[in-house]
């Protein structure tokens, strides 16, 4: 059988250039539903389980790296998964520029990149403007779902919510459905790390509303 391309699965791929304004999820969606982003998708196995074991949630996978972008819209074609929208971009800037005020039910940042050398760390994902935009985004009781092999990025992921205690309060991570047993959110890298026997740390934050 000759090998799928990306232009059969446009109506999965979505052209960042080609949102104008902020992101109207149930158009790109043709539906009113949840809305789940995660940020960093790699080979879009989180992606693809997830959206199989939830099929009452959009979701939009974000990734910056052309050849797993094309990979992971190759695999949800494939899959013929209607619930899932992947997207080739930088995804603070989109966050930022092209999601709008209390529009998404959860961010999922699986195994981000960790910039281990200290000149770097400006470079993390999370970082104080970035959950700031969790914030803005996140509908009320909304969540930011993590998880990490990196014990001293996910200690500074916790100092860094920790400056939003009035926003996010900590809350037990919930395993995805989409997730085996043994696995906390099943993406690729998780799956290269246990049979590494490296730990695993995860942690969520739910949004508090806004009282005023
Ligand atoms: C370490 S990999 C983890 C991939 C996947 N989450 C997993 O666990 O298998 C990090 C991924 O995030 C993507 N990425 C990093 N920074 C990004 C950004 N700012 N916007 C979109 N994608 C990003 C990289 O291209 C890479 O595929």
């Amino acid at each position: 059988m000759a090998k799928k391309t990306l232009k059969e699965f446009a109506n999965i791929a979505l052209l960042a250039d080609e949102i104008v304004g902020k992101i109207d999820f149930a158009g790109v969606f043709g539906r009113k539903s949840a809305v789940h982003i995660e940020v960093g998708s790699g080979k879009g196995t989180f992606l693809v389980n997830q959206a199989a074991a939830q099929p009452d949630v959009n979701f939009l996978g974000i990734e910056w790296a052309n050849k797993y972008y094309k990979f992971i819209v190759d695999r949800v074609g494939r899959r013929g998964l209607e619930n899932v929208r992947v997207m080739r971009t930088e995804a603070a800037s989109f966050i930022a520029g092209n999601v709008g005020d209390e529009t998404v039910d959860c961010f999922h940042i699986y195994f981000p990149d960790p910039w281990p050398k200290k000149r770097h760390h400006k470079r993390r994902f999370i970082s104080a403007a970035n959950v700031e935009q969790f914030y803005r985004c996140l509908k009320p009781a909304g969540i930011v779902n993590i998880a990490t092999d990196h014990q001293e990025y996910f200690q500074w992921m916790g100092e860094t919510f920790d400056g939003f205690k009035e926003k996010f309060e900590k809350v037990d991570f919930v395993k995805p459905a989409g997730a085996t047993e043994d696995e906390c959110a099943g993406t690729n890298f998780e799956r290269k790390y246990i049979k590494e026997n490296r730990a695993i740390y995860t942690t969520a934050f739910r949004k508090i509303p806004n009282k005023s």
